[in-house]
């Protein structure tokens, strides 16, 4: 797997990870298409229902072959197969830790229901004793500390609940949009998820990179990483994104020195 450290590889994941015989993942972070019709490069997003399943339950057992012992995995799914996925997790023997939802703003408009404003996210992991979770990379300020200045409140903020607020989708008019991706992650998000679930050095694999957002904050958090992309098109610019995030840290440590390794 060395020689795919650090690389966005071009093809079908399960194709590719299925040919991979030893677990080189700390972490895995899958966010597939939901089978909802979005318009992708290279996937169709409108499948018939079985079809669908029986495809997620092939990636998520190549993913699970890759994980290693100690390994997380996080899974984004929309409403419609978030049920199969938790199915498919227990049949595969993985441990699930939370059943996260991710409120967004800025929810797709509707004319005669709710409009949708949530994502799930699994955590799930391989091991239900060993795993990697650093509660002080992801800590956030209690209601004790910020509302009632309570004395009894940890200094060190409460984790974090399992309902997510605070990372709108990345829409339209945001700096962060790249335009080139129909559903790309904030990058916030991500980082919650990579600096929770691994170290720096690790390996952090993206079966479904699109616009590399996951490579990209893996990158930025000192971790390595692996991404796999269908389309060449999506591949190509993500390694674009992951060359001008490189060319910024290259400046930012050539204007302090004292930030390069060494210096
Ligand atoms: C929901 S998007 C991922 C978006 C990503 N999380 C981001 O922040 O940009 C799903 C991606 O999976 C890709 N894809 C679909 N089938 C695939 C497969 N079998 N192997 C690898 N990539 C695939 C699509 O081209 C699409 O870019």
């Amino acid at each position: 797997m060395q020689k795919f450290l650090n690389k966005i590889i071009c093809g079908d994941c399960i194709e590719v990870l299925s040919k991979v015989r030893k677990p080189f993942a700390d972490l895995i972070f899958a966010d597939p298409p939901f089978n909802i019709g979005y318009k992708y490069d290279k996937y169709h997003d409108k499948v018939k229902s079985k079809n669908y399943i029986a495809w997620t339950k092939d990636w998520m057992a190549v993913c699970k072959n890759v994980l290693k012992p100690y390994g997380s995995f996080y899974i984004a799914i929309g409403d419609d197969y978030a049920a199969n996925v938790k199915i498919i997790a227990d049949d595969l023997g993985l441990v699930m830790r939370n059943w996260i939802i991710w409120h967004y703003t800025f929810g797709q408009q509707t004319k005669n229901k709710f409009a949708r404003s949530h994502t799930h996210i699994f955590y799930f992991v391989n091991d239900k004793k060993n795993f990697t979770f650093n509660d002080c990379a992801v800590r956030v300020p209690s209601d004790r500390q910020l509302i009632y200045n309570d004395k009894r409140a940890n200094p060190a903020g409460k984790l974090p609940d399992d309902v997510w607020n605070g990372y709108p989708r990345v829409c339209g008019t945001f700096k962060e949009r790249l335009g080139w991706h129909p559903c790309q992650m904030p990058e916030k998000l991500l980082k919650r998820i990579i600096a929770a679930s691994s170290n720096p050095g690790d390996c952090v694999l993206d079966p479904f990179s699109g616009s590399g957002t996951t490579a990209a904050v893996a990158a930025q958090q000192g971790r390595n990483y692996v991404g796999v992309e269908i389309s060449q098109e999506y591949v190509g610019n993500t390694n674009k994104r992951l060359a001008e995030l490189k060319k910024i840290s290259v400046e930012a440590a050539n204007k302090n020195p004292q930030d390069k390794p060494g210096g």
